[in-house]
């Protein structure tokens, strides 16, 4: 008897782990692709077929990334598109779009039913944002075009009606937003504040509703992280007497930007039948990063573990230059001078996928992957 219960039991324990191991299976069925717009968070590669000074297809770029390999992330490992990708089931982010293109042994219409993901460093919502900084970037509107053409080559295999469902039901993750004030801060603009954040976002609405037209419903929305506190804001800000802080106005900016996104989706939501949105409050999660830092298992929230001058945050994580490299990685919030470690990237896309409304507003990622929707 005590046998037979061992038995049933062993093969229970065998039944979790399994479960356990596989947690995000479920979502595969359910999530049909997921498609990714944004700049260098959530970049995977876009810009090394760029003529773009936002690369980072170097070393020690991806030291901790499979092989070491360096492929364009901005991070020493995965970046927040391949660790959100990985918990809807998907073993990373979908491939970039112009990855694709430019192999053209890969079998595109089949590649792209899985998802693309079209982020670009230094890319921002407006046409202009990221030119003078990085030379070449592949805007908001752009990389939306991209995903039209995408589109019409799901439709030419799959044809009109279940190409509709597709892209209906699949995840669309945005992560901009940040390039238009560090832009702002480099111009040194004096241009009014509140305009400024009104123009970007009235340009993100036409950006948003243009997606939703082509048969988007599932947004995934991140706002902007508190960039004043990042290595490169933080050496400025001492460089211009502001001492060992965070630089105010881009962190103004970026609680600005949440404030008014969180209204602009409420109201897309009322007017737009069938929208579900997320919409993440990434200054918050990183703010209480920074605050509790012991709590998350971080030691250094201020310096960036790769890099070079005040905080490590003057010049980027290049090999050639003999940057510092930290001892313990994980330990860092900061990878670079702009850019969360893997550690970091982690633990935001957690609290994506499961947060409560203290991070996420009206839902968190996977309430929203499965949201119903009606077509
Ligand atoms: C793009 O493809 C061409 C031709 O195969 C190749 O020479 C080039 O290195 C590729 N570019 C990148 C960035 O991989
Ligand atoms: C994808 O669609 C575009 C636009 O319709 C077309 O130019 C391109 O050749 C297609 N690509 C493939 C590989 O089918
Ligand atoms: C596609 O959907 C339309 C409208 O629901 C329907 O009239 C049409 O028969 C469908 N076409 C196919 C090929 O299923
Ligand atoms: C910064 O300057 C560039 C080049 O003059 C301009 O195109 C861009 O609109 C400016 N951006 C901001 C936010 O001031
Ligand atoms: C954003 O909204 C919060 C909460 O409503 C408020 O405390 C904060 O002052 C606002 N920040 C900006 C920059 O608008
Ligand atoms: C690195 O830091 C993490 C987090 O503090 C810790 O768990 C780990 O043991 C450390 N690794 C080494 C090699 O010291
Ligand atoms: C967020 O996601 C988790 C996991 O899917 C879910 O169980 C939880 O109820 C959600 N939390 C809230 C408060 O939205």
């Amino acid at each position: 008897m005590a046998k037979k219960q061992n038995f049933s039991s062993y093969f229970l324990h065998l039944a979790i782990c399994v479960v356990a191991i596989n947690p995000a299976d479920a979502y595969e069925r359910k999530l049909p692709a997921i498609f990714i717009f944004g700049d260098s968070a959530i970049d995977i590669g876009t810009n090394n077929f760029l003529n773009s000074y936002a690369r980072a297809n170097f070393r020690y770029n991806g030291i901790d990334f499979p092989h070491s390999k360096p492929t364009g992330r901005f991070s020493n490992g995965f970046n927040i598109g391949d660790q959100l990708a990985m918990r809807f089931g998907f073993k990373k982010s979908p491939p970039a779009f112009l990855y694709l293109l430019n192999h053209t042994s890969i079998d595109f219409k089949k590649k792209v039913q899985r998802g693309v993901n079209f982020a670009s460093a230094g890319a921002g919502i407006l046409d202009e944002t990221g030119f003078k900084a990085w030379n070449a970037v592949i805007p908001l509107s752009q990389q939306i075009q991209q995903f039209k053409t995408v589109m019409r080559n799901i439709t030419e295999v799959k044809g009109p009606n279940a190409t509709a469902k597709i892209i209906a039901k699949s995840l669309y993750i945005f992560c901009v937003g940040a390039n238009e004030f560090f832009d702002y801060m480099r111009n040194k603009s004096t241009a009014p504040k509140e305009q400024f954040v009104a123009s970007v976002l009235s340009t993100y609405q036409d950006h948003l509703k243009n997606v939703y037209n082509m048969g988007a419903r599932k947004f995934g929305i991140m706002g902007v992280p508190p960039i004043g506190c990042c290595p490169y804001a933080r050496a400025i800000n001492e460089k211009e007497g502001g001492g060992d802080a965070c630089m105010q106005l881009l962190n103004d900016f970026a609680q600005a930007f949440y404030n008014s996104t969180l209204i602009l989706l409420q109201r897309m939501s009322s007017e737009l039948p069938e929208l579900k949105y997320s919409l993440a409050n990434v200054y918050e999660m990183t703010a209480d990063f920074i605050d509790n830092y012991a709590f998350f298992g971080f030691k250094d929230v201020k310096n960036a573990c790769c890099g070079l001058g005040n905080y490590n945050g003057e010049l980027a994580c290049y090999e050639p230059i003999s940057p510092n490299l930290c001892q313990n990685r994980s330990e860092y919030l900061f990878w670079d001078l702009y850019h969360p470690s893997q550690a970091a990237a982690a633990l935001l896309a957690e609290n994506l996928f499961r947060g409560d409304s203290r991070y996420l507003t009206p839902m968190n990622f996977s309430q929203l992957a499965e949201a119903q929707v009606h077509i």
